[in-house]
């Protein structure tokens, strides 16, 4: 999967642990779903799950993860991506733009990406294959790139795994229905009923959009006007495509309305000792909606933050102030 932050790759035991205690769970709703390896493991768990994000490349990772039902389409997604892999090489937008003008990609990996990612667009597929599709070449596109971690920034001299050349790989489906849905959480949380409902917001002002605009570029295709060193998306400073999660002064009048619109049985909510949100205030908005409990997680920081801290041009300009971090991991059973 693609490195992210603020993944829950290390807390999936944990919740797995807890919703094993807490028992019969058929259906969980994972609302800000990310990579969706949250949603993976509880669909590979047993549950049935409703995955959610709003920005397209994580809808698209959920359409693949959680919404994909890997007995209907597996056989035709291996041969889909043995055809892609011989896509011929395309030199335009994509490798002008994050090879050359800024350096997120060797150029030949981004003549590989763009020419497999016209291929795609070209043969107008079945929406779960195309998704499979999209997310082996992300999930490529990132083994390969030359980044910290996130795409605020590319590194001044090539990582080593930027000259490693580019390979599809089928992605790590699973048997069986999910859904995926592509909305604002608090319309997200109004839709979707559910015996587990798992938040993990956003605990600070770093865009995810921001951070992952080449993804959601990838996906949309949709060559948008970009700016800066780091050729973001011009629509990564419209207002319209902000989360309220990003911001100090929204994120708890936000955070509350969410809590209140949760539709099930369970609530688990993941979060940062961090972040802009405090472990006591979560308890008192969590306890609006029943009896709260709280797991502290130890955890390493994550990847860029061992790497050092770097400017937009790339150069290292400080170390970082810590390794470790704790995570919250709270649970409310539902019963007001
Ligand atoms: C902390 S990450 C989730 C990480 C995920 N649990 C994982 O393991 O990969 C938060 C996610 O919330 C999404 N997000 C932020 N604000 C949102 C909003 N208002 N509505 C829906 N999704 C949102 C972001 O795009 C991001 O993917």
């Amino acid at each position: 999967m693609i490195k992210y932050l603020g993944s829950k790759r290390l807390l999936i035991p944990r919740l797995l642990t807890k919703i094993d205690a807490i028992g019969g769970l058929a259906t969980a709703a994972d609302l800000f779903s990310g990579t969706s390896r949250v949603g993976h493991a509880l669909k590979k768990h047993g549950l049935r799950c409703s995955a959610n994000d709003h920005n397209v490349y994580a809808h698209t990772l959920a359409r693949c993860y959680v919404a994909a039902d890997a007995d209907r389409v597996r056989e035709d997604a291996t041969a889909l991506l043995r055809e892609l892999m011989a896509a011929p090489e395309h030199d335009g937008w994509f490798t002008e733009n994050y090879c050359r003008q800024s350096r997120f990609f060797k150029p030949e990996n981004g003549r590989k990406i763009e020419g497999i990612r016209i291929k795609i667009e070209a043969l107008s597929l079945d929406p779960t294959l195309e998704a499979i599709a999209l997310v082996s070449l992300m999930e490529a596109a990132d083994r390969v790139d030359s980044t910290t971690g996130v795409q605020m920034a590319y590194l001044k001299s090539w990582a080593p795994r930027a000259h490693k050349p580019l390979e599809l790989r089928l992605p790590a489906i699973l048997p069986g229905p999910g859904e995926a849905m592509n909305l604002d959480v608090l319309d997200a949380a109004r839709e979707v009923e559910a015996d587990l409902v798992y938040l993990d917001p956003p605990y600070n002002q770093h865009s995810y959009l921001g951070n992952y605009h080449i993804w959601e570029t990838l996906v949309r295709w949709d060559a948008p006007d970009i700016y800066g060193v780091a050729c973001k998306r011009v629509d990564c400073r419209d207002p319209a495509r902000k989360s309220a999660f990003n911001s100090k002064r929204k994120i708890e009048a936000t955070m509350r309305e969410l809590i209140a619109a949760v539709r099930g049985r369970h609530l688990i909510v993941s979060f940062n000792n961090e972040g802009f949100l405090d472990r006591e205030l979560i308890e008192e908005m969590l306890g609006t909606r029943g009896d709260v409990t709280c797991d502290v997680v130890d955890y390493k920081r994550y990847v860029g933050a061992k790497i050092g801290v770097y400017n937009p041009s790339g150069e290292k300009v400080g170390a970082p102030t810590h390794l470790r971090n704790r995570e919250f991991l709270f649970h409310v059973a539902l019963d007001r």
